[in-house]
């Protein structure tokens, strides 16, 4: 694989390993891109399959699966957890719900540590180790610090957490601090914690934001396992929430490959959910306009994308528009009740999550989505992820009653 420059004008070529987040000559973000020797579609579908078989480590996780699209490392060299592998499941009430008449839920929430973060972890931690990373660094709303956490416990590196204090899930902070991990609390939001942690001295320490092109590459075998999972049939809609962009932009790169490679005729339409009090993504989408501007205080119960100001936004956009897809908000009261329907379906996830049934619903009450369309909604944390929601919105109910 190559290291390049995401602004196809720049295009400027780095070193793999060299570890940079950014182009040095344009100051874009980064993105691997596959080598051009072609691979045969159906031959690795067969592979891909024939794996499932296997007691490799590499076999069992689904992530390292699909290795021919990731950059290759020695066997040894891999931190897994056996990450990946989730289901599809159904949403009876949600699909009801939401008035749509096939939902499938990928629960990505039954990850090794309860979210999506770990498919990209598990790579971004291998490339950290491969590249002599001795400290970890990341900033997060409370996922990203619990999965970078685990993995660099399994990589014997330390790991460093930068957290908006306060604002955080106490389920997460409880998961970092049990894996290992060194808390930084900075006071602000989480885009007052990342802009700390990058203006902190990079000296020996790795960094593992979804900036990092190495984590992206992780997360789009998500897209892979869910078309393989759909014996590469596309559904009409692919549904996720939105909050720094890095997973929604990681789904539009695997669009692009799986068509490149001819995996897929087809892709779905990405829809992008955010909360309506942390929307720029969704401001930008509505206006038309060339850039981004941020959201300056963004506030939402579904603390996990309570950000105002998402890095990955043009990949994100790129992968929405080369699908047909779009982008909207729903608001807190929206996601609560999307929230408890899912619980109703025995499913469960946090309410970040719970964004994507709320923007199927409000689609489909607008008409922009058919009735009998087919959608899948990534659910991306478990609903042990944040209690103190549940509990607190019972309360309420209870107070109500
Ligand atoms: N859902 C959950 C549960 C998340 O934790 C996040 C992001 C998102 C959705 C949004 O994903 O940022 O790729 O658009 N959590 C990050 C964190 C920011 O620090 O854990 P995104």
């Amino acid at each position: 694989m190559q290291l390049r420059c995401f602004d196809s004008k720049c295009a400027a070529t780095l070193d793999l390993h060299g570890g940079a987040l950014a182009c040095p000559r344009c100051g874009e973000l980064l993105e691997l891109a596959l080598n051009s020797t072609p691979l045969n579609p159906a031959a690795l579908k067969e592979l891909w399959s024939e794996r499932r078989r296997s007691r490799d480590p590499r076999d069992i996780s689904g992530v390292w699966r699909y290795r021919e699209v990731l950059p290759e490392y020695a066997a040894e060299e891999i931190v897994t957890l056996g990450e990946g592998n989730t289901p599809l499941v159904r949403g009876h009430r949600s699909a009801q719900w939401a008035g749509v008449g096939d939902l499938q839920f990928k629960h990505l929430g039954w990850n090794p540590t309860g979210c999506f973060k770990d498919l990209g972890m598990t790579v971004g931690m291998t490339e950290a180790r491969h590249a002599g990373a001795k400290v970890v660094a990341c900033a997060s709303t409370g996922n990203t610090a619990a999965s970078m956490a685990a993995y660099a416990a399994r990589a014997g590196v330390v790991g460093r957490v930068y957290l908006p204090a306060g604002q955080v899930s106490l389920n997460k902070l409880a998961q970092a601090l049990d894996f290992g991990a060194e808390v930084v609390e900075v006071v602000g939001s989480f885009d007052d914690a990342l802009n700390t942690l990058l203006e902190s001295t990079g000296e020996g320490i790795y960094f593992l934001n979804s900036i990092n092109p190495f984590r992206i590459e992780g997360q789009k075998t998500t897209m892979y396992e869910l078309l393989d999972q759909l014996a590469w049939q596309s559904p009409d809609y692919l549904v996720v929430p939105g909050g720094n962009l890095g997973n929604s932009a990681a789904f539009g790169k695997a669009f692009d490959e799986m068509l490149r490679l001819g995996l897929i005729g087809r892709a779905p339409k990405m829809i992008v959910v955010q909360a309506a009090g942390a929307n720029p993504f969704a401001q930008l989408w509505e206006s038309g306009a060339a850039e981004l501007t941020a959201v300056a205080e963004p506030e939402t119960v579904a603390t996990a994308i309570r950000i105002g100001n998402p890095r990955s936004w043009k990949k994100s956009l790129r992968g929405v528009q080369q699908t047909g897809g779009q982008v909207l908000d729903v608001t807190d009261e929206e996601i609560a009740e999307a929230k408890a329907i899912i619980g109703r379906d025995g499913i469960g996830c946090e309410p970040a999550s719970a964004a994507t049934l709320a923007g199927i619903r409000k689609l489909r009450r607008a008409g922009k989505i058919a009735e009998g369309a087919s959608s899948v909604a990534i659910l991306t944390g478990h609903v042990l992820k944040d209690t103190n929601f549940i509990i607190r919105t019972h309360q309420r109910q209870e107070a109500h009653a």
